[in-house]
């Protein structure tokens, strides 16, 4: 009784603040009228969904990959940083507030700004599709260039990053239950070490974002090594979801010609030198 009384109390502050503008801006979907084919035509910001010719997510279709020794490592070196837990409403996501760590691309630094996770995979690698994939979203300086590390997860062993939020995504659901849907949860300090681990493999290719706006120009960066996480923190990060995003992995997009380039790490090749 007390319990459904203080929720009625938390239902009424939630649908106030559910009149904020951030509530109202997602009006794509996975499913229904407003589903991804119908993305282009919601929005003249979002042309790129259905005019694009490099949109994402693609393929990885081993014909279509070449090896590239001039790519250089996607070394990482992360560092813990102040994060808030978000409900996106169409994925659930973790943004940073301070500097967490950059890779180089290019001669360019992108640093790490937010990650988020789709289910199932967006991505198709190995001839198959797998049950979830995170993607770490960095920016340049001046927020023009996006490049995105990706990693694909099969269901197995609970994933270590994912064990660290889990009483933290049960709080979202709670949240999301009494109308709170875009609820943020402060992380205080999150470690990230965890995804650190030195890349013997990536796929590298030009794309798009995976959502509205799908703008173009995004370096993805897919990791070979496939992650595994439980079916219990698959069940976790969709829980704080409306059905509609349940499922919110975008339909697999044409290549168009592109090329996928994959980097393979040699022990005796010196970091960053350049193969003739
Ligand atoms: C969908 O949302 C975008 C971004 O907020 C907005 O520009 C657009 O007008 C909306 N479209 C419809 C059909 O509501
Ligand atoms: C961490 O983030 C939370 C939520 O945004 C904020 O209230 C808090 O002051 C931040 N702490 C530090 C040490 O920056
Ligand atoms: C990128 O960051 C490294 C340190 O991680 C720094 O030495 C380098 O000058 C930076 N490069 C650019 C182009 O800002």
């Amino acid at each position: 009784m007390a319990l459904h009384f203080y929720l009625s109390i938390l239902s009424i502050a939630a649908l106030v603040l559910c009149t904020s503008a951030d509530y109202s801006s997602v009006n794509f979907s996975y499913i229904g009228p407003n589903g991804p084919e119908k993305w282009g035509s919601l929005s003249p910001a979002y042309a790129a969904c259905s005019n694009g010719k490099v949109q994402s997510p693609v393929d990885l279709v081993y014909t279509d990959i070449v090896i590239n020794n001039q790519l250089e490592s996607l070394d990482r070196n992360y560092v813990p940083t102040n994060a808030t837990l978000v409900n996106n409403q169409f994925n659930i996501g973790v943004h940073f507030e301070g500097k967490v760590g950059d890779i180089h691309i290019n001669g360019k630094n992108y640093s790490l700004k937010q990650l988020h996770w789709h289910a199932p995979a967006e991505h198709r690698a190995h001839g198959r599709t797998h049950d979830a994939e995170l993607h770490l979203v960095h920016l340049t300086e001046d927020n023009n260039n996006i490049a995105v590390v990706a990693s694909l997860y099969n269901l197995g062993d609970p994933d270590p990053l994912i064990s660290k939020i889990e009483d933290k995504l049960n709080e979202l659901e709670v949240q999301s239950r009494v109308g709170n849907k875009n609820a943020r949860i402060a992380l205080g300090t999150f470690d990230v070490e965890e995804i650190n681990k030195k890349i013997h493999r990536y796929y590298r290719y030009v794309g798009s974002l995976t959502t509205p706006p799908c703008t173009e120009g995004v370096i993805w960066n897919i990791i070979g090594k496939v992650r595994t996480l439980s079916k219990k923190q698959l069940e976790l990060l969709k829980a704080p979801l409306s059905v509609d995003f349940f499922h919110n992995a975008r339909p697999l997009q044409p290549l168009n010609g592109r090329k996928i380039e994959m980097y393979h790490y040699h022990p005796n090749q010196k970091q960053g030198t350049k193969t003739p």
